[in-house]
């Protein structure tokens, strides 16, 4: 059974091998390591038999979120777990009276922008030449007005 639970430091070694073969970057551990004392952050991950098959996560800046990455291993894909991470993500916003969930997404990322749009996202804008390719870059959003009581929002 998949289990969806708040990262901690004994997922470490999961979350880079998850990190480096979704994205690569090379930075994956001292992100990670960074993001452990990082006080805005929160992720969830997604675990199976002690083997974390994904995670995703977000920054919550004053009152509104950004998710920061959300990333699933390739031979687990399409079994609804970034979904399910998502709806984590979702529900802590609830909790914490957070307004709205903003993100960028690569315009090239189909799978990415079903899956928001499936969670509820919206595009709200576009960035030109985002990434590092000069690729652009999708802005979506979704808001709680309607889920959260709108005067405990800044
Ligand atoms: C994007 C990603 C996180 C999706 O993970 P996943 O666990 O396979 O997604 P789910 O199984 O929860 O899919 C939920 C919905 O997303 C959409 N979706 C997911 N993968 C898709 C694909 N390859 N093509 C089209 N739609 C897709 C579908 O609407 C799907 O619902 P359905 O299965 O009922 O059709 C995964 O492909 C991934 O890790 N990609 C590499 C990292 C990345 O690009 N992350 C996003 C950065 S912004």
């Amino acid at each position: 059974m998949i289990e969806y639970v708040l990262m901690e430091r004994k997922h470490l070694e999961g979350l880079v091998a998850v990190e480096e073969e979704c994205f690569n970057s090379g930075f994956a551990r001292a992100t990670f390591q960074k993001e452990f004392e990082n006080k805005i952050a929160t992720y969830f991950v997604a675990v199976e038999d002690e083997k974390v098959l994904g995670y995703a996560g977000l920054w919550n800046i004053c009152g509104a979120a950004d998710i920061i990455d959300v990333a699933v291993l390739e031979s687990h894909r399409r079994r609804g777990i970034a979904q399910n991470l998502i709806s984590c993500l979702v529900e802590f916003c609830k909790k914490e009276k957070i307004c709205e969930i903003n993100l960028e997404v690569r315009v090239s990322n189909i799978p990415a922008i079903k899956l928001y749009e499936k969670m509820g996202f919206m595009q709200s804008g576009m960035r030109k030449n985002y990434y590092e390719n000069r690729e652009d870059a999708f802005l979506m959003q979704r808001k709680f007005e309607e889920e959260n009581n709108e005067d405990n929002c800044y």
